[in-house]
Protein backbone atom coordinates (compact mmCIF):
# COMPACT_ATOMS: atom_id res chain seq x y z
CA UNK A 1 0.00 0.00 0.00
CA UNK A 2 1.56 3.38 -1.17
CA UNK A 3 1.44 6.11 1.81
CA UNK A 4 -2.15 7.42 1.84
CA UNK A 5 -0.23 10.98 1.16
CA UNK A 6 0.90 9.90 -1.93
CA UNK A 7 -2.67 8.96 -3.42
CA UNK A 8 -4.04 12.69 -2.04
CA UNK A 9 -1.38 14.38 -4.03
CA UNK A 10 -2.62 12.12 -6.84
CA UNK A 11 -6.09 11.62 -6.69
CA UNK A 12 -6.61 13.55 -4.62
CA UNK A 13 -8.63 12.67 -0.90
CA UNK A 14 -10.68 9.54 -1.81
CA UNK A 15 -14.45 10.30 -0.24
CA UNK A 16 -15.06 6.94 0.75
CA UNK A 17 -11.42 4.88 1.29
CA UNK A 18 -11.39 3.09 4.49
CA UNK A 19 -7.21 3.40 3.77
CA UNK A 20 -6.86 7.22 3.08
CA UNK A 21 -5.50 8.88 5.90
CA UNK A 22 -5.48 12.52 6.49
CA UNK A 23 -2.35 14.18 4.91
CA UNK A 24 -1.94 16.93 7.48
CA UNK A 25 -2.33 14.10 10.01
CA UNK A 26 0.65 12.74 8.45
CA UNK A 27 2.91 15.31 7.25
CA UNK A 28 1.94 18.01 9.22
CA UNK A 29 -0.23 21.29 7.92
CA UNK A 30 2.13 22.58 4.79
CA UNK A 31 1.19 19.45 3.22
CA UNK A 32 -1.08 20.85 0.64
CA UNK A 33 2.03 23.96 -0.75
CA UNK A 34 2.82 22.90 -3.96
CA UNK A 35 6.25 23.74 -4.65
CA UNK A 36 8.22 22.30 -2.06
CA UNK A 37 12.10 22.05 -1.27
CA UNK A 38 13.87 18.56 -1.04
CA UNK A 39 15.15 17.44 1.98
CA UNK A 40 17.98 19.17 3.89
CA UNK A 41 19.14 17.02 5.85
CA UNK A 42 22.83 14.93 4.71
CA UNK A 43 21.73 12.31 2.76
CA UNK A 44 22.98 8.53 3.46
CA UNK A 45 22.45 6.18 0.51
CA UNK A 46 20.03 3.01 1.11
CA UNK A 47 17.50 1.53 -1.04
CA UNK A 48 16.49 3.25 -4.61
CA UNK A 49 13.42 3.26 -5.93
CA UNK A 50 13.68 3.29 -9.78
CA UNK A 51 9.92 4.21 -11.99
CA UNK A 52 9.92 3.37 -15.58
CA UNK A 53 6.42 5.12 -17.53
CA UNK A 54 7.63 6.29 -20.88
CA UNK A 55 5.46 4.51 -23.51
CA UNK A 56 3.49 1.01 -22.99
CA UNK A 57 5.20 -0.34 -19.70
CA UNK A 58 4.91 0.24 -16.49
CA UNK A 59 7.45 -0.62 -14.20
CA UNK A 60 9.21 -0.04 -10.46
CA UNK A 61 12.39 -1.48 -8.94
CA UNK A 62 13.95 -1.44 -5.98
CA UNK A 63 18.08 -1.37 -5.77
CA UNK A 64 20.17 -2.00 -3.10
CA UNK A 65 22.58 0.16 -1.20
CA UNK A 66 25.30 -1.57 -3.48
CA UNK A 67 23.57 -1.43 -6.43
CA UNK A 68 21.76 -5.10 -6.72
CA UNK A 69 18.63 -5.14 -8.12
CA UNK A 70 16.15 -6.74 -5.60
CA UNK A 71 13.27 -6.69 -7.80
CA UNK A 72 12.64 -5.43 -11.11
CA UNK A 73 8.46 -5.79 -12.02
CA UNK A 74 7.13 -4.91 -15.35
CA UNK A 75 3.59 -4.85 -16.52
CA UNK A 76 3.53 -4.37 -20.36
CA UNK A 77 0.63 -2.80 -21.84
CA UNK A 78 1.13 -4.89 -25.19
CA UNK A 79 -2.01 -6.33 -24.99
CA UNK A 80 -4.06 -3.07 -24.50
CA UNK A 81 -2.50 -1.51 -28.06
CA UNK A 82 -2.25 -5.06 -30.11
CA UNK A 83 -5.45 -4.45 -31.65
CA UNK A 84 -4.27 -0.91 -32.77
CA UNK A 85 -0.65 -1.72 -34.05
CA UNK A 86 1.12 0.55 -31.89
CA UNK A 87 1.08 2.66 -29.03
CA UNK A 88 -2.23 4.94 -28.11
CA UNK A 89 -0.72 7.35 -25.88
CA UNK A 90 -4.13 8.35 -24.27
CA UNK A 91 -4.54 4.26 -23.48
CA UNK A 92 -0.97 3.73 -22.14
CA UNK A 93 -1.57 7.10 -19.69
CA UNK A 94 -4.66 5.58 -18.14
CA UNK A 95 -2.97 2.19 -17.84
CA UNK A 96 0.04 3.44 -16.11
CA UNK A 97 -2.53 5.51 -13.59
CA UNK A 98 -4.19 1.96 -13.12
CA UNK A 99 -0.96 0.12 -12.22
CA UNK A 100 1.62 2.40 -10.92
CA UNK A 101 0.99 2.02 -7.15
CA UNK A 102 0.19 -2.29 -7.25
CA UNK A 103 3.34 -2.51 -9.61
CA UNK A 104 5.70 0.11 -7.12
CA UNK A 105 3.90 -1.75 -4.09
CA UNK A 106 4.86 -5.39 -5.62
CA UNK A 107 8.58 -4.06 -6.67
CA UNK A 108 8.79 -2.74 -2.36
CA UNK A 109 7.34 -6.61 -1.47
CA UNK A 110 9.87 -8.21 -3.72
CA UNK A 111 12.91 -6.53 -2.34
CA UNK A 112 11.34 -7.45 1.35
CA UNK A 113 11.02 -3.90 2.39
CA UNK A 114 8.96 -1.08 3.65
CA UNK A 115 8.31 2.26 2.09
CA UNK A 116 10.11 3.66 5.16
CA UNK A 117 13.60 1.41 3.84
CA UNK A 118 13.97 4.23 0.59
CA UNK A 119 16.13 6.84 0.62
CA UNK A 120 15.88 7.78 -3.16
CA UNK A 121 13.72 7.88 -5.82
CA UNK A 122 14.34 7.63 -9.96
CA UNK A 123 12.31 7.92 -12.26
CA UNK A 124 12.00 8.68 -16.07
CA UNK A 125 11.67 12.32 -16.72
CA UNK A 126 11.65 12.22 -20.95
CA UNK A 127 11.68 11.53 -23.60
CA UNK A 128 8.83 9.35 -24.33
CA UNK A 129 5.40 10.40 -24.30
CA UNK A 130 4.45 13.22 -22.13
CA UNK A 131 1.04 11.73 -20.60
CA UNK A 132 2.75 8.97 -19.93
CA UNK A 133 5.57 9.99 -18.41
CA UNK A 134 3.39 12.49 -16.55
CA UNK A 135 2.14 9.74 -14.34
CA UNK A 136 5.38 8.41 -13.20
CA UNK A 137 6.68 11.94 -12.74
CA UNK A 138 3.87 13.18 -10.15
CA UNK A 139 4.03 9.52 -8.70
CA UNK A 140 7.43 9.51 -8.56
CA UNK A 141 7.02 13.08 -6.79
CA UNK A 142 4.31 12.57 -4.68
CA UNK A 143 6.25 9.44 -3.22
CA UNK A 144 9.31 11.50 -2.50
CA UNK A 145 7.56 13.84 -0.51
CA UNK A 146 5.35 12.04 1.53
CA UNK A 147 8.19 9.94 2.48
CA UNK A 148 10.76 13.24 2.41
CA UNK A 149 13.12 11.58 0.28
CA UNK A 150 15.03 13.10 -2.57
CA UNK A 151 13.81 11.97 -6.19
CA UNK A 152 15.65 12.58 -9.58
CA UNK A 153 14.91 12.57 -13.15
CA UNK A 154 16.69 10.42 -14.95
CA UNK A 155 16.76 10.33 -19.23
CA UNK A 156 15.33 7.33 -20.33
CA UNK A 157 18.47 6.94 -22.67
CA UNK A 158 20.71 6.88 -19.82
CA UNK A 159 18.41 4.61 -17.86
CA UNK A 160 19.32 2.40 -21.08
CA UNK A 161 22.79 3.05 -21.02
CA UNK A 162 23.14 2.35 -17.40
CA UNK A 163 21.84 -0.98 -18.10
CA UNK A 164 25.19 -1.94 -18.98
CA UNK A 165 26.57 -2.21 -15.97
CA UNK A 166 23.54 -3.82 -13.60
CA UNK A 167 24.98 -7.70 -14.33
CA UNK A 168 28.72 -6.58 -15.12
CA UNK A 169 28.80 -3.98 -12.48
CA UNK A 170 32.95 -4.46 -13.48
CA UNK A 171 32.48 -3.55 -17.37
CA UNK A 172 35.50 -1.40 -18.29
CA UNK A 173 35.50 2.16 -19.17
CA UNK A 174 36.12 3.19 -22.04
CA UNK A 175 33.98 1.57 -24.15
CA UNK A 176 31.68 1.91 -26.79
CA UNK A 177 27.91 1.58 -26.40
CA UNK A 178 24.94 0.65 -28.95
CA UNK A 179 21.88 2.07 -28.09
CA UNK A 180 19.02 0.22 -30.09
CA UNK A 181 15.92 0.99 -29.18
CA UNK A 182 12.16 2.00 -30.47
CA UNK A 183 13.46 5.86 -30.56
CA UNK A 184 16.98 5.28 -30.51
CA UNK A 185 20.32 3.67 -33.08
CA UNK A 186 23.32 5.37 -31.40
CA UNK A 187 26.71 4.99 -30.90
CA UNK A 188 28.60 6.13 -27.88
CA UNK A 189 32.03 6.06 -26.60
CA UNK A 190 31.96 6.15 -22.88
CA UNK A 191 35.04 8.02 -21.75
CA UNK A 192 37.21 6.78 -18.76
CA UNK A 193 35.34 9.15 -16.80
CA UNK A 194 32.09 8.53 -17.83
CA UNK A 195 31.30 11.33 -20.03
CA UNK A 196 29.20 9.92 -23.34
CA UNK A 197 30.36 11.13 -27.01
CA UNK A 198 28.43 10.48 -30.25
CA UNK A 199 30.00 9.07 -32.69
CA UNK A 200 26.95 8.36 -35.05
CA UNK A 201 22.95 7.94 -35.30
CA UNK A 202 20.15 6.84 -36.96
CA UNK A 203 19.17 9.29 -39.78
CA UNK A 204 16.27 8.32 -40.84
CA UNK A 205 14.16 5.19 -38.74
CA UNK A 206 15.61 3.63 -35.28
CA UNK A 207 16.33 0.13 -35.78
CA UNK A 208 13.35 -0.74 -33.19
CA UNK A 209 11.00 0.94 -35.77
CA UNK A 210 12.25 -0.87 -38.40
CA UNK A 211 11.16 -4.20 -37.06
CA UNK A 212 7.86 -2.53 -36.02
CA UNK A 213 7.20 -1.15 -39.54
CA UNK A 214 8.65 -4.05 -41.43
CA UNK A 215 6.60 -6.62 -39.37
CA UNK A 216 3.25 -4.47 -39.70
CA UNK A 217 4.15 -4.90 -43.73
CA UNK A 218 4.39 -8.50 -42.81
CA UNK A 219 0.96 -8.96 -41.29
CA UNK A 220 2.79 -9.49 -38.12
CA UNK A 221 1.15 -8.76 -34.38
CA UNK A 222 2.63 -6.05 -32.33
CA UNK A 223 5.27 -5.17 -30.95
CA UNK A 224 7.29 -6.27 -33.86
CA UNK A 225 10.49 -6.80 -33.15
CA UNK A 226 10.25 -10.13 -31.01
CA UNK A 227 7.46 -11.49 -33.79
CA UNK A 228 10.09 -10.95 -36.21
CA UNK A 229 12.89 -12.44 -34.16
CA UNK A 230 10.46 -15.26 -33.59
CA UNK A 231 9.67 -15.79 -37.52
CA UNK A 232 13.05 -15.60 -38.27
CA UNK A 233 14.12 -18.44 -37.13
CA UNK A 234 12.09 -20.62 -38.79
CA UNK A 235 13.50 -19.10 -41.67
CA UNK A 236 16.49 -18.87 -43.96
CA UNK A 237 18.34 -15.54 -43.90
CA UNK A 238 20.09 -16.02 -46.80
CA UNK A 239 17.07 -17.35 -48.96
CA UNK A 240 15.49 -13.75 -50.38
CA UNK A 241 18.62 -10.98 -50.29
CA UNK A 242 17.76 -7.44 -48.72
CA UNK A 243 19.87 -4.16 -49.13
CA UNK A 244 22.62 -3.24 -45.91
CA UNK A 245 22.98 0.60 -45.79
CA UNK A 246 26.65 1.34 -44.54
CA UNK A 247 26.58 5.00 -45.96
CA UNK A 248 29.80 6.56 -47.07
CA UNK A 249 33.13 4.55 -46.09
CA UNK A 250 33.94 4.80 -42.22
CA UNK A 251 30.20 6.61 -41.61
CA UNK A 252 29.07 5.03 -38.32
CA UNK A 253 25.42 6.54 -38.94
CA UNK A 254 22.74 3.87 -40.20
CA UNK A 255 19.88 4.18 -41.98
CA UNK A 256 17.36 1.88 -42.40
CA UNK A 257 14.48 3.65 -44.96
CA UNK A 258 15.81 1.84 -47.46
CA UNK A 259 15.76 -1.69 -46.26
CA UNK A 260 12.00 -1.01 -45.24
CA UNK A 261 11.25 -0.15 -48.70
CA UNK A 262 12.77 -2.90 -50.01
CA UNK A 263 10.69 -5.03 -48.19
CA UNK A 264 7.17 -3.05 -49.36
CA UNK A 265 8.80 -3.78 -52.80
CA UNK A 266 9.18 -7.26 -52.66
CA UNK A 267 5.75 -8.09 -51.01
CA UNK A 268 4.26 -6.13 -53.73
CA UNK A 269 6.06 -7.96 -56.20
CA UNK A 270 4.82 -11.55 -54.90
CA UNK A 271 1.90 -12.95 -55.23
CA UNK A 272 -0.70 -13.51 -52.25
CA UNK A 273 0.33 -16.87 -51.33
CA UNK A 274 3.98 -16.57 -51.56
CA UNK A 275 3.58 -13.98 -49.16
CA UNK A 276 2.39 -16.54 -46.69
CA UNK A 277 5.15 -19.04 -48.09
CA UNK A 278 7.76 -17.30 -47.65
CA UNK A 279 6.73 -15.01 -44.66
CA UNK A 280 9.73 -16.59 -42.55
CA UNK A 281 12.26 -16.01 -45.50
CA UNK A 282 11.11 -12.40 -45.67
CA UNK A 283 11.88 -12.05 -42.15
CA UNK A 284 15.12 -13.99 -41.64
CA UNK A 285 16.56 -11.75 -44.86
CA UNK A 286 14.89 -8.68 -43.56
CA UNK A 287 16.48 -9.11 -40.16
CA UNK A 288 19.87 -9.80 -41.09
CA UNK A 289 20.06 -7.20 -42.78
CA UNK A 290 19.63 -4.43 -40.04
CA UNK A 291 21.55 -6.63 -37.51
CA UNK A 292 24.53 -7.04 -39.81
CA UNK A 293 24.55 -3.90 -39.97
CA UNK A 294 24.27 -2.72 -36.52
CA UNK A 295 26.94 -5.54 -35.57
CA UNK A 296 29.69 -4.13 -37.97
CA UNK A 297 29.18 -0.84 -37.31
CA UNK A 298 29.32 -1.53 -33.61
CA UNK A 299 32.72 -3.21 -34.33
CA UNK A 300 34.21 -0.21 -36.48
CA UNK A 301 33.36 2.84 -33.74
CA UNK A 302 35.16 -0.18 -31.26
CA UNK A 303 38.22 -0.46 -33.92
CA UNK A 304 38.61 3.34 -34.51
CA UNK A 305 38.03 4.35 -30.95
CA UNK A 306 40.31 2.23 -29.74
CA UNK A 307 38.12 0.84 -26.71
CA UNK A 308 38.43 -2.48 -26.08
CA UNK A 309 34.70 -3.01 -24.69
CA UNK A 310 31.55 -2.76 -26.39
CA UNK A 311 27.55 -2.60 -24.30
CA UNK A 312 24.82 -3.53 -26.41
CA UNK A 313 21.56 -2.10 -24.31
CA UNK A 314 18.25 -1.23 -25.40
CA UNK A 315 14.77 -3.08 -26.85
CA UNK A 316 16.33 -4.46 -29.69
CA UNK A 317 19.42 -6.00 -28.06
CA UNK A 318 17.12 -9.03 -26.77
CA UNK A 319 17.02 -9.85 -30.55
CA UNK A 320 18.52 -13.30 -30.71
CA UNK A 321 20.28 -13.30 -34.28
CA UNK A 322 21.51 -10.14 -33.11
CA UNK A 323 22.89 -11.10 -29.76
CA UNK A 324 24.33 -14.50 -31.30
CA UNK A 325 26.44 -12.36 -34.28
CA UNK A 326 27.64 -10.01 -31.43
CA UNK A 327 28.82 -12.96 -29.51
CA UNK A 328 30.66 -14.43 -31.78
CA UNK A 329 32.41 -11.50 -33.02
CA UNK A 330 33.07 -10.48 -29.97
CA UNK A 331 34.87 -14.12 -29.45
CA UNK A 332 36.71 -13.60 -32.66
CA UNK A 333 38.37 -9.90 -31.82
CA UNK A 334 38.76 -11.03 -28.02
CA UNK A 335 36.53 -7.95 -27.14
CA UNK A 336 34.44 -7.80 -23.44
CA UNK A 337 30.84 -7.31 -24.16
CA UNK A 338 28.34 -6.25 -22.19
CA UNK A 339 25.18 -7.54 -23.38
CA UNK A 340 22.35 -7.17 -20.72
CA UNK A 341 19.79 -10.17 -19.53
CA UNK A 342 16.41 -9.85 -21.80
CA UNK A 343 14.88 -8.14 -18.40
CA UNK A 344 17.32 -5.38 -18.78
CA UNK A 345 17.01 -4.83 -22.86
CA UNK A 346 13.55 -3.82 -23.16
CA UNK A 347 12.02 -0.96 -21.12
CA UNK A 348 12.64 -1.89 -17.05
CA UNK A 349 12.69 0.37 -14.25
CA UNK A 350 16.10 -1.51 -12.67
CA UNK A 351 18.02 0.75 -15.33
CA UNK A 352 16.51 4.08 -14.50
CA UNK A 353 17.03 3.27 -10.42
CA UNK A 354 20.70 2.20 -11.89
CA UNK A 355 21.34 5.73 -13.43
CA UNK A 356 19.06 7.66 -10.30
CA UNK A 357 21.28 6.17 -8.09
CA UNK A 358 24.29 7.26 -9.86
CA UNK A 359 22.75 10.79 -9.75
CA UNK A 360 21.71 10.85 -6.46
CA UNK A 361 25.80 9.76 -4.85
CA UNK A 362 26.55 12.63 -7.17
CA UNK A 363 24.69 14.79 -4.77
CA UNK A 364 22.00 16.24 -7.47
CA UNK A 365 18.04 16.28 -6.67
CA UNK A 366 15.48 17.39 -8.69
CA UNK A 367 13.03 20.17 -7.73
CA UNK A 368 9.86 19.27 -6.55
CA UNK A 369 8.32 20.80 -9.33
CA UNK A 370 10.05 19.01 -12.06
CA UNK A 371 7.72 17.99 -14.74
CA UNK A 372 8.07 15.61 -17.52
CA UNK A 373 10.08 16.60 -20.40
CA UNK A 374 8.47 14.60 -23.79
CA UNK A 375 11.86 15.32 -26.21
CA UNK A 376 14.34 16.00 -23.21
CA UNK A 377 17.29 16.04 -24.77
CA UNK A 378 20.32 14.00 -23.38
CA UNK A 379 22.66 15.52 -20.87
CA UNK A 380 25.44 14.23 -23.43
CA UNK A 381 23.92 15.33 -26.58
CA UNK A 382 23.98 19.08 -25.44
CA UNK A 383 27.62 19.87 -26.86
CA UNK A 384 29.35 20.95 -23.78
CA UNK A 385 26.48 20.79 -20.89
CA UNK A 386 26.61 17.98 -18.77
CA UNK A 387 24.10 16.48 -16.10
CA UNK A 388 20.38 15.25 -16.15
CA UNK A 389 17.89 17.40 -17.51
CA UNK A 390 16.21 19.86 -14.39
CA UNK A 391 19.99 18.81 -12.23
CA UNK A 392 23.27 20.29 -12.26
CA UNK A 393 26.38 18.18 -12.73
CA UNK A 394 27.35 14.95 -14.72
CA UNK A 395 26.60 11.58 -14.44
CA UNK A 396 26.81 9.40 -17.62
O1 LIG B 1 13.92 -0.11 -25.34
P1 LIG B 1 12.53 -0.41 -25.75
O2 LIG B 1 11.77 -1.40 -24.92
O3 LIG B 1 11.66 0.89 -25.80
C1 LIG B 1 12.15 2.08 -26.32
O4 LIG B 1 12.88 2.79 -25.60
O5 LIG B 1 11.85 2.31 -27.52
O6 LIG B 1 12.58 -0.89 -27.27
C2 LIG B 1 11.41 -1.25 -27.93
C3 LIG B 1 11.80 -1.71 -29.32
C4 LIG B 1 10.59 -2.02 -30.17
O7 LIG B 1 10.77 -1.40 -31.42
C5 LIG B 1 10.60 -3.53 -30.27
O8 LIG B 1 10.06 -4.02 -31.48
C6 LIG B 1 12.09 -3.80 -30.19
O9 LIG B 1 12.57 -2.91 -29.22
N1 LIG B 1 12.37 -5.19 -29.77
C7 LIG B 1 12.99 -6.09 -30.56
C8 LIG B 1 13.00 -7.31 -29.84
N2 LIG B 1 12.41 -7.09 -28.64
C9 LIG B 1 12.03 -5.78 -28.61
N3 LIG B 1 13.50 -5.98 -31.79
C10 LIG B 1 14.05 -7.07 -32.34
N4 LIG B 1 14.07 -8.28 -31.73
C11 LIG B 1 13.57 -8.43 -30.49
N5 LIG B 1 13.62 -9.63 -29.89
ZN1 LIG C 1 13.52 2.20 -23.96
Amino acid sequence: MVPAATRAVLFGPPQNDACFIDPIHVLGKDFMMTTVEQPTSAWVPGPILGIETSCDETAASVLAVDGTVLSNIITSQHAIHQRFGGVVPELASRAHIESIEDVSAEALQQAGLAWTDLTGIAVTQGPGLAGALLVGVNYAKALAYALNIPVVGVSHLEGHIASAWLQDPAFPLPCVVLVVSGGHTHLYYKEPGGHCRLLGATRDDAAGEAFDKGAQLLGLEYPGGPAIDRLARQGNPEAIAFPRSYLRKGSLDFSFSGVKTALLYRLQAMPEQSRTSRAADLAAGYQEAIVTVLVDKAFAAVRSSGAHALAVVGGVSANSRLRALLQQRAVSEDLRLSLPPLAYCTDNAAMIAAAGRQALRAGLRAPMDIDAQASMACSFDLSGLSGFSGLSGSSC
